[in-house]
C-alpha cells in the first residue's frame, strides 16, 4: 500500500431543507468493513493528534464539525489533505504515518476503522515505521 491508495472519498449526501444526511456503509463507500468508531472531540486549538502508522489497520476519517488538517506519509512521500466537509473523508492505508494538526475550534474528527483497538499494530516511532517501510520493499 502507498500514498497514492489513500484518497477522499466524497460520500452520499441527502439534501434537505430539514437538515442533509450523509451515510457511510462498511466495504461500499469505504474500501473495509467497519469494526469501530471511535472520535476526537474538544482539541485544544494548537495540538496534534496521530503522529504513528498502523501496519494492518484500515482508516476512514471525516470532519463531521469544523475542520482540521491530516498528513500522511508512505514512507516516500508526504502529502498534506485539509478535511472540511461533513459528507467528505479520507481513506488511510495500512502502513501510513499520519499526524493531524490545524483543528479549528470545536472541530469534531470521526474514524471508522477495520479492526478493534490494538496496541501491537501500531508503529508509535517514525524510525521503526521507515524501517518496516524499507523491509517491505526487499
Ligand atoms: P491514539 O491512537 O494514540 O490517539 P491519536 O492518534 O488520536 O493521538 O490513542 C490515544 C489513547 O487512546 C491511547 O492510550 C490508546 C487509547 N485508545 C483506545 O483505548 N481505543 C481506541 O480505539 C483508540 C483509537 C485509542
Amino acid at each position: 500500500m502507498a500514498l497514492s491508495d489513500c484518497r477522499i472519498i466524497e460520500l452520499p449526501k441527502i439534501h434537505d431543507i430539514r437538515g442533509n444526511l450523509t451515510f457511510v456503509e462498511g466495504d461500499r463507500h469505504v474500501p473495509f468493513d467497519i469494526k469501530r468508531v471511535y472520535y476526537l472531540y474538544d482539541v485544544p486549538g494548537g495540538s496534534d493528534r496521530g503522529g504513528h502508522a498502523h501496519a494492518k489497520l484500515h482508516q476512514f476519517m471525516i470532519a463531521m464539525s469544523g475542520s482540521f488538517d491530516v498528513v500522511l506519509n508512505d514512507g516516500d512521500r508526504e502529502r498534506r489533505y485539509h478535511l472540511n466537509r461533513s459528507y467528505n473523508g479520507i481513506y488511510i492505508c495500512p502502513m501510513t504515518w499520519r499526524y493531524l494538526d490545524n483543528f479549528s475550534s470545536n472541530s469534531v474528527c470521526l474514524v471508522l476503522a477495520s479492526a478493534y483497538y490494538d496496541e501491537a499494530d501500531y508503529f508509535r516511532e517514525k524510525d521503526d515505521f521507515m524501517a518496516a517501510v524499507q523491509a517491505l520493499k526487499k
